[in-house]
């Protein structure tokens, strides 16, 4: 029987603990902080922070934790995998050095570069004075509009796609001003892909990997893909427009050569670009997306400890995966009103209890005397599946509409196109 200790708080890790509590090997699952929802399903760990290595490293030797499963980027850009290991406690998710992939986009594209993964044509910048001559001479030759990205992580808010020579400029500006901290010492300027997005989620223990399939997600806030970037406002799976050929390509172009140029461990997270059938890759993030794992893991079949158990000690190559193929889902995500800018933290949500329609994941929620606050922007994921995408999403907006919480909001075309 498993302990299993999770780290993170978001809705991504409240559907990788209700993937574990599948399990007939789990004995007990602890989340690191964790939220409201999580606190029904596993215990939360108090008074230690995330950044707080040795203090983890003697919870999970007190507690005879068997794995710790990381779900967020920044404790594995931090190393937490590795200091984890140095310690003889097993860890799932990349080393610092692989992590890279996601905490510095010049190194994803050095790797994707000299493996020939297709990739935008980008250059790197680490001064206002010549990234601003780039883009007047990509003004002068109309190769508008162009891709500014800030090297490091900045939350999803480091990439700004400029129609014009003035927008450029002032987004550079900023940048080196410090808008973005330290992420911003070094930026990429890309040529701009046009076409459709997808994420492929691909299991990877070193040496193998497993694909765990396709995602869509919606990044603006608005119906319709209007106003401002987010970290997600709702997803489906499994995609309706890629087809085995596709992955297949997908797989041979731009997973396979990665891997063979760097040792991943972990959730290798491909974002693409598929632009007249051809698949070229955005980024790569090192870890399960959110909110597009709440709609990828309900449909892996195998036991999911088993599954993570042989990533982490090398034995992909010994299991096979199996899928819910019938099986359709769709994750809408609502928010604190004002999200992604300025938003209200504790506000009362009611009505959650009522819901039989579908699966109500927690991200930003806290527990009070007995009531459910929203505490941050994305604040619950509701998922529901069918045997349809009409019949999972009229399932999903039908839980939404009992959900009473006037302070908050969702986008009303998640899944709309399928
Ligand atoms: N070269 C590009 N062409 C067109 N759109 C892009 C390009 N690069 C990024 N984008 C858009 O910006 C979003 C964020 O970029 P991404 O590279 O995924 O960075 P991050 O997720 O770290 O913010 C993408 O999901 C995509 O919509
Ligand atoms: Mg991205």
């Amino acid at each position: 029987m498993k302990k299993i200790l999770v780290i993170g708080s978001g809705g991504r890790e409240h559907a990788i603990c209700e993937q574990f509590r599948k399990s007939p090997k789990l004995e007990i699952i602890f989340c690191l902080p964790g939220n409201a929802g999580i606190a029904e399903v596993a215990k939360i760990v108090d008074g230690i922070k995330i950044d707080e290595h040795q203090k983890i490293i003697e919870f999970c030797q007190e507690n005879k934790i068997d794995f710790v499963f990381v779900g967020p980027e920044q404790p594995l850009v931090a190393g937490l995998v590795d200091d984890l290991e140095k310690a003889g406690i097993r860890a799932f998710g990349p080393n610092k050095n692989a992590a890279q992939l996601e905490g510095s986009k010049i190194f994803m594209k050095k790797i994707a570069v000299d493996n020939n993964v297709p990739t935008a044509i980008y250059e790197t910048f680490t001064d206002e004075k010549n990234a601003t001559e780039f883009v007047k001479k990509l003004a002068q030759e109309f190769n508008f509009p162009c891709v500014i990205k800030t090297d490091g992580l900045a939350a999803g808010k480091g990439v700004i796609i400029p129609q014009n020579f003035a927008e450029a400029e002032v987004a550079i500006k900023e940048i080196f001003a410090g808008k973005f901290g330290e992420a911003g010492n070094k930026i990429i300027i890309e040529e701009f892909l046009d076409g459709f997005e997808a994420s492929y989620f691909v299991l990877c223990d070193g040496k193998n990997f497993v694909p765990l399939g396709f995602a869509h997600d919606h990044k603006r806030v608005g119906d319709g893909d209007s106003g401002a970037n987010t970290g997600g406002m709702g997803t489906y799976a499994p995609s309706p427009f890629i087809d085995k050929k596709l992955e297949e390509e997908i797989i041979e172009k731009i997973i396979r050569p990665t891997l063979r140029g760097i040792e991943f461990r972990g959730i290798l997270f491909a974002g693409l670009m598929i632009s007249k059938n051809i698949p070229k890759l955005l980024e790569y993030n090192v870890r399960f997306g959110d909110p597009e794992t709440q709609v990828i893991l309900p449909r892996i079949k195998t036991d999911f400890i088993d599954l993570i158990e042989a990533a982490i000690d090398g034995r992909l190559n010994e299991i096979k995966v199996e899928f819910d193929e019938e099986k359709k889902l769709v994750c809408v995500v609502m928010c604190a009103n004002g999200y992604p800018e300025n938003y209200e933290k504790g506000t009362e949500i009611k009505g959650l209890d009522l819901i039989t329609e579908a699966k109500i994941l927690h991200a930003g929620t806290i527990k009070k005397d007995g009531k459910i606050l929203a505490n941050g922007g994305r604040v619950l994921n509701i998922v529901a599946e069918a045997a349809s995408f009409e019949s999972a999403r009229s399932k999903a907006y039908e839980a939404i509409a009992k959900i009473d919480w006037k302070e908050g909001f969702c986008r009303k075309d998640i899944a709309k196109k399928v």
